[in-house]
Formats: structure tokens, sequence, C-alpha cells
């Protein structure tokens, strides 16, 4: 955007540059038009005055236009960048961070830009123009020119003693704005939980609260300005005392006429206009250095997701889990401890066990959205962590247990193409018939094309799932993963799908969390995980005969 940057400030320069014309201009018109009495002359500097108006303004109409377009370029530039390295970081981080802290520091952009904008031209302008005047006023009285340069050094270190204050109260501003934005974001996406749990007042209080705390706040940012305003006008005031006292006593010394000390004078406030707004940028500098230690913090003290090596995923599907341990916490209980697992290919193999055994954590970890593992999980004999990680997840169909629908239409949270040419009609065809979802698409009147509304509001929750369900399948996988994919549906609607499911296994590895028996008992192999650890393997006839954990798990479904 330099080309554009430089337009403007040309453009700025130039609107400084007539401004200095105006006051030559009102001067010849006395000096020469009507002192001189000459008329024409008075003429031309009407013509003159027209265009110079007419060209000003035009000017600031360009302008403002290129300022908009050179801004938002940057800002979106910058936020563009900020979300594809935060789109790149690993799971915990986003476990850590809230969304509303994400979107302050998107906030964050905004001072960054217009620091941008309004700093990286306004000081190359006013540093000119403070050059031009001070070297001017240097010419006309040195003594004058040094008070001037001392009063403005003092304003100078008045205002950095702010600086630190003023870091510690906007770290403290950015923390509780992120948590009331938070407060709010929750308030109206569990609005459900809150008509039914008649906590309505109380989370708004809650909301109040933060909202108390950004006042008070704000209350002691707006004191630490008073006092610094009052500091700086004190300052520039003395200083143009004993301004006016050196030159008075200059004119008295006869060291400068009247009408030199007019015309110092006349510089002296051309320059105090560029120096506080130097001060300004002080202010917005700082502001934006705040506001940039945010962003990076994010961006480069956080670990990107790393994919060490390009390999693609091996032809042997087979997923050997050996003596895998796992804690998201270094200060926690394992959560997975000494797993020891074969997935093979071409069959199902179901895991079971309580909740917060640890199943979940364990697919996770297939998808590889947590990395500090201990142990070897190794794909057709190649550690998963070798094989490139888009080239993986392309391969991994899954149903995660908060799987998301996106608000859009059906089609596209099938096939989350945008581009409808690129979509493959067999494999929708094929995802729609294994999902069994063709029914209710064709009984809403805009069939596959129906919106289903934020995360699947207009849908029932067997509904979003197998639309889930679809998608995975339409992505053709390797490897089908799936965490309580079928809870929500009919027993009926279930098993179907489980049989389905089968039929299309052919060569693909596919690992089913569930409760139901209906889903389990026909797996090749069913992992039983107690506590974070095997407990049992076997076939449903095997484990059932054990009477161990298995049985335990099932017997009451066993009854019927
Ligand atoms: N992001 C996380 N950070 C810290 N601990 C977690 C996290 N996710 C899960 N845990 C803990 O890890 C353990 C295993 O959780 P996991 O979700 O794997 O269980 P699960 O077997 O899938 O249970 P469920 O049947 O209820 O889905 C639990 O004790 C849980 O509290
Ligand atoms: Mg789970």
């Amino acid at each position: 955007h330099q080309k554009y940057l430089a337009q403007v400030f040309l453009g700025m320069l130039a609107t400084i540059l007539m401004g200095l014309l105006t006051p030559f201009i009102r001067q010849s018109i006395v000096d020469f038009g009507i002192l001189g009495n000459n008329m024409p002359f008075i003429n031309t500097m009407l013509v003159a005055g027209i265009v110079l108006t007419v060209s000003s303004t035009g000017a600031g109409f360009i302008q403002s236009r290129l300022m908009l377009y050179v801004s938002e370029r940057i800002s979106m530039g910058m936020v563009s960048d900020f979300l594809r390295k935060v789109l790149k970081l690993p799971m915990p981080f986003f476990e850590r961070k809230t969304v509303s802290d994400i979107l302050t520091r998107i906030g964050d952009h905004g001072r960054i830009q217009s620091f941008i904008m309004s700093t990286v031209l306004g000081v190359g302008i006013n540093l000119l123009l403070i050059i031009v005047y001070g070297s001017m006023m240097f010419y006309y009285e040195t003594n004058m020119f040094l008070v001037f340069i001392a009063g403005s050094a003092i304003y100078t270190g008045w205002i950095f003693l702010f600086v630190g204050k003023r870091k510690k109260l906007d770290n403290q501003l950015f923390e509780i704005r992120s948590t009331n934005s938070n407060d709010l974001l929750e308030l109206l996406e569990s609005v459900n939980e809150i008509k039914s749990n008649n906590i309505g007042d109380k989370r708004r209080w809650k909301w109040e609260l933060s909202r108390f705390k950004i006042y008070g706040l704000r209350v002691k940012n707006m004191n630490l300005n008073q006092v610094e305003a009052t500091g700086a006008t004190f300052i520039l005031k003395m200083q143009s005392v004993f301004l006016t006292y050196i030159a008075a006593s200059n004119v008295i010394n006869g060291y400068m006429t009247l009408g030199m000390m007019m015309a110092a004078q006349y510089i002296l406030g051309q320059l105090s206009g560029p120096i506080s707004g130097m001060i300004g940028y002080v202010h917005s500098i700082q502001f934006a250095k705040l506001s940039l230690q945010r962003v990076n913090e994010i961006i480069l003290e956080e670990e990107p997701e790393k994919s060490v090596s390009t390999m693609d995923v091996p032809d042997d599907k087979t997923i050997d889990i050996k003596h895998l341990d796992f804690h998201y916490n270094p200060n926690m209980e394992k959560v997975l401890d000494d797993i020891n697992i074969v997935f093979p290919a071409g069959k199902v193999t179901a895991i079971v066990g309580e909740s917060g055994s640890g199943k979940t954590t364990l697919m996770k970890l297939l998808l590889r959205f947590y990395e500090q593992s201990i142990g070897e999980i190794n794909i057709g004999g190649y550690p998963l962590d070798e094989i490139d990680l888009n080239r993986w997840r392309d391969k991994c169909g899954s149903v995660l247990q908060d799987g998301k629908l996106f608000n859009d239409t059906i089609l596209y949270n099938i096939t989350l193409q945008d581009d409808e040419s690129d979509i493959d009609r067999n494999l929708l065809n094929k995802a729609i018939k294994v999902a069994r979802i063709k029914g209710f698409i064709n009984r809403r009147p805009l069939k596959l094309y129906t919106p289903i509304g934020f995360n699947g509001s207009g849908l029932s929750q067997g509904q979003k799932q197998r639309i889930l369900i679809a998608r995975a399948i339409y992505k053709d996988p390797d490897f089908i993963f799936l965490d309580e994919a079928t809870n929500s549906l009919d027993a009926n609607n279930e098993k179907k799908i489980s049989e389905n499911l089968n039929e299309i296994i052919d060569g693909k590895t596919a690992i089913i969390i569930a409760h139901r028996l209906s889903t389990i008992r026909n797996a090749h192999n069913i992992v039983v995980l107690h506590e974070g650890k095997v407990v049992e393997q076997g076939n449903h006839n095997e484990l059932v005969n054990r009477r161990g954990k298995y049985y335990q798990l099932i017997s009451n479904q066993l009854e019927l």
C-alpha cells in the first residue's frame, strides 16, 4: 500500500502548503492591492482564491477516499493474517482462551490501524513543519528558540511520566473488556438455559458488574488524563510567559523591532500546533504498541501446529497404538494410561467405557488435536506425527461429540464446498443414503438448499447428527471416527445407519465410540476403557462371557 500511502501523504502536504500560501495572499492583498489602489490585482487574487478553495476542497475529497481505501486494506490484511495464524494454533490454545479474548484482540487491530494511518502520516508532516518553522525561529531569535526547545523538552518529559501508568490501566481495561464481552456472549448463547432456570436477572447483573468495573477503570483513566493535561497546560503557559518576557525585553534593549517580535510570535504560534500533535502521537504510539503486544502474544508466543514432514498417508490403513500416555495438563492425572490397541484396516472397532474414561480424548489424539502425548501412534507402521498434518486430516472423516453445523444450506453442510461444480454427486448421494437423510431433505421446500440456521437451530438433534455423518461419509475418508454419532437417533434409524456404515467400510478403518449395544455388538473388536486404561478387548460374545467390565456396562441393555 506504499503507493497509496505516498499519495495520501503528498495530498496532505499539498493541503498544508496551500495553507502556507494563505497568509501571503492576504498580505499581498493589503500591501499591493489596497495600499496600491490596484483593482486588477484584487481581481487576480479573487481568481486565485477561488482556484485555491476549489482545489483544496477537491483534494480533501479524493484524499478521504484514498484514506478509506488504504486503511481498509491495511486492517483487512492485518486481521486476516491474524486469523490465519490463529487457526493454525493447536486445540489447547482454544481451550485456554475465550472467544471474547480473541475478539478483543481483533479489536486491538483497529488501534494499530489508526496508528498507522494518522500517526505515520502525521508524524512525517509535523516533523517537517517543526523543522521549517524551527529554523525560521532560530534565524529570528536564538534565545527565544532555546527557551522554546527547553519548554518543549520539559513538556515531553512530563508526558512520558505517564507512560507506565497508562500501560497498566490499558491492560486492565483489556482484561475486563474481554470478560464483559464474554458475559454478553454467554448470555446470548445460552438463552434456553437462562430461561429454563430463570436466571436472566442474575446473568444480567453479572454483565453489569463487569461493566461497572470498566466504568471504574475509565474514571481512573480520565483522572490520569486530566492530571497529565493540567500539568502540560501549566508547562506551556509558563513557557509562553518566559517567551513574552524575552521578546519584550529584546524590543526594549533594541535587539528586535516590534515587527520582528510579532513575526517571531506568529512562528511560535505555528510551531506549537505540530509540537502538541507530536505529543499526541506519543499516546497513540503507546496504545498501538500495547495492542501490538497483545496481538503478538498470540502470534509469536504460541506454538503453531507443526507438520514436520510432507509424507503422504501410507497405503496400509492399520492404526497401531503402543504405550500411549496422555494428560491435558502436567499437573493433572493421566487421562490415558499405557494404551495398547490395534485398529485393523477394513474393520470396525468399537470403544466403550464409562463417561470420562478417555474415549473422546483418544479420538482427539488420533486427529492430532494435541501433540504432547507419550508413546506411539503408528499408521501402517509409520509414526502419525511424521505424516503431513493436512493430508492426514483430509483422510479422516470424523463426527465429533460436539460436532458443529454451519449457518448455511444442508448441501454446504454435507459437502463443505462453496462451488457447486466441485461437488461429487455420486458421493453426495451415497452420503445421503448412508446417513438416511433423504426423507427429511425431501420434506423441506428447498430440499438440499434449505438453510439450517445458526448451528443447525432449525433441526432436531438426530437430524443434526445425521447431517454430520453425511459430511464424514462425503469426504470418502480412509479413516472413520465416530464419537457418539448416533446417540440421539431412534433405535430404528441407528440400527440402519450402523448397517449402512458396515457396508461402506471396505478397506477403511473405522473407530466407533458408542454406548448403545446395537451400535457396538457387530464390531469386529470392542475395546473397553476404564479410567484411562484398556481393561478388556474382544468381540461381543467373548466379552459377555467374561462377565467383566463390558458385561457390567451393557448388562441393563441385554435384558431387553
Ligand atoms: N480439554 C480438557 N482439558 C482438561 N481435561 C479434560 C479436557 N477434556 C477432557 N478432560 C478430562 O479428561 C477425561 C476424559 O475425558 P473424555 O472426554 O475423553 O471422556 P469420554 O470417555 O469421552 O467421556 P464421555 O463418555 O462423557 O464423552 C475426563 O476426566 C475429563 O474431565
Ligand atoms: Mg466423549
